[in-house]
């Protein structure tokens, strides 16, 4: 049994070839980056900044921003190498099914479902949570806190919208399926969100940041940042699903700096998505490399600076008492007065921003599964077309439940761990891909070579590897044990009905409508 199958470009760029009849070379180099961005800046920036410095890092949730970041750019290297090998829309899966066989490229395909699914499930959270602050600043009123939490959360604040429910349980969140519920029905219809929508979103985000920033910076309070690391005895804070206490190995010091990265590295996801574009670049080969890695530049520069004016505004419990996943506008309407009005722009923007997030992992995660299926490596359902529309319908319903699940059910916190360990598992597996085809596979054309890749690909698959290692034991449970779910199913499944394995070639395979949104 050849594990190592692999699939052979000439039979990807086939059916690249044939899709020339739909996809339109339409993207330049600005529109690639602006991409990047409008997937990369969503909840994480502003929802899990504060969740990781009130938790784990305090104020040196800068330097939690710099460690992930550093690991994306390692990865990001190894990922425009990939992506200029191989200039077909796609994503990892695809990419390793060509280089480093079927097997690999499995465990990637699936391990991307906790980026793509459940990456939308953590967003939709955050958008239920500025909706509320949306209908309260807006219309005096708010959903329940029982409707709008999962049942492992409690009511704890006296202040605020919840106030009046204090000690109240969460039954599910329905705001958070109603959005992914609205944005799949978006996504079935296939309407076209052409570039320059995203162009608008992400001028409208980046601006929100920029503001926060410059306003912000004058209202520092230098308070806030002394001590800049969290000291082993600051005590410990009730929060809705227990208690935090700073005395832990990974809620103090330097450890908890490391723990608020892989918090924060959710705020980086995202980037890869660029490379599912490259069937639309007009030069993938030059651009998709610039495009990958000045998104990420540009993210992490404004995201350090966020991060130091956020926790420079409110002492850094406060996020976790009052703030909760709104934290932002709370930090803005406590500590800038006057500034209301931005509070409340940040919160309508915010929710356009999520929206489109959101938007694209659905669409990512139905793209994914869509090759797959066109491989035969998981059932043809997810490749079956909507007739009029040409849209993957019945895989975005199914992927519409599975969302739910755990939006509906599960905590933030949880879901969004388990997106980035995921996530951070995938990079290791591409950054030692490169390293393993650099010796296996040197004549292979590489428009764009990851520099010094003997010392970038180990050493970014390391900094993954520390982040994945600070996520704690019960989130490397619950990766190893969807791992394994995936293992029973390409044993029993997959191995038995693989394309490539049985000859079958995809010549003509057409794909799902590119412009859909
Ligand atoms: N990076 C994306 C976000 O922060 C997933 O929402």
């Amino acid at each position: 049994m050849k594990l190592f199958i692999k699939k052979p470009i000439k039979q990807l760029m086939a059916a690249t070839a044939e899709g020339e009849k739909t996809l339109k070379r339409t993207l330049g180099v600005g529109s690639l980056i602006a991409l990047g961005i409008g997937a990369i800046i969503g909840a994480g920036i502003f929802v899990r900044t504060a969740a990781a410095a009130g938790e784990h890092a305090g104020p040196a949730v800068t330097f939690s921003f710099l460690i992930a970041a550093s690991g994306c750019a390692l990865a990001g290297l190894c990922y425009s190498e990939f992506a200029s090998m191989i200039p077909i829309a796609g994503s990892a899966y695809t990419y390793s099914y060509a280089t480093m066989g079927e097997f690999i490229a499995w465990i990637i395909g699936w391990d991307l479902v906790l980026e793509y699914a459940l990456g939308a499930a953590t967003v939709s959270i955050g958008w239920s949570q500025y909706f509320n602050t949306f209908l309260d600043t807006f219309f005096h009123t708010h959903i329940p806190y029982s409707l709008s939490h999962s049942f492992f959360e409690t009511s704890n604040t006296t202040a605020g919208m919840y106030a009046a429910e204090l000690g109240t349980q969460g039954i599910i969140n329905l705001p958070a399926i109603f959005i992914i519920l609205m944005l799949t029905l978006l996504l079935i219809r296939g309407m076209a969100e052409s570039a320059v929508v995203n162009n608008v979103i992400v001028i409208v985000k980046v601006a929100i940041v920029l503001m926060i920033i410059g306003l912000g910076w004058h209202y520092i309070n230098p308070a806030n940042h002394t001590p800049y690391l969290i000291p082993a005895n600051a005590g410990s804070v009730k929060v809705s699903t227990g208690v935090v206490d700073y005395a832990d190995t990974f809620n103090h010091g330097w450890l908890g700096v490391l723990r608020g990265a892989s918090v924060v590295f959710f705020a980086f996801i995202g980037f890869d998505a660029v490379s599912t574009a490259a069937q639309e670049a007009k030069n993938p080969q030059r651009d998709m490399p610039k495009g990958i890695l000045i998104s990420l530049a540009f993210c992490t520069l404004l995201y350090v600076l966020f991060s130091h004016v956020l926790t420079g505004l409110v002492p850094f419990k406060q996020f976790l008492i009052q703030g909760k996943e709104a934290s932002v506008t709370y930090a803005i309407k406590s500590a800038m007065p006057g500034y209301n009005w931005l509070a409340n722009f940040v919160t309508v923007a915010i929710l356009a921003g999520f929206s489109s997030v959101i938007l694209v992992m659905l669409m990512g995660q139905t793209r994914v599964f869509y090759t797959m299926s066109t491989d035969g490596l998981i059932p043809p359902i997810f490749s079956k077309l909507h007739p009029k529309f040409r849209t993957p319908y019945k895989s975005q319903w199914l992927f519409f439940v599975f969302v739910s699940i755990f939006a509906g059910f599960i905590p933030d916190r949880i879901v969004g761990d388990m997106v980035s360990i995921g996530t951070l598992f995938a990079f290791v597996l591409v950054c030692l891909g490169i390293f393993i085809l650099r010796k296996t596979d040197p004549e292979l054309v590489r428009p764009f070579r990851t520099p010094w890749y003997m010392i970038v690909c180990p050493l970014g698959a390391a900094i993954c590897l520390c982040m994945i290692a600070s996520e704690g034991w019960e989130n490397w449970a619950r990766l190893i044990v969807w791992l394994l779910i995936g293992f029973v199913i390409y044993f029993n499944y997959s191995i038995k009905r693989s394309h490539v394995r049985k000859g079958v070639v995809e010549v003509g395979v057409d794909p799902p409508n590119p412009h859909m949104p």
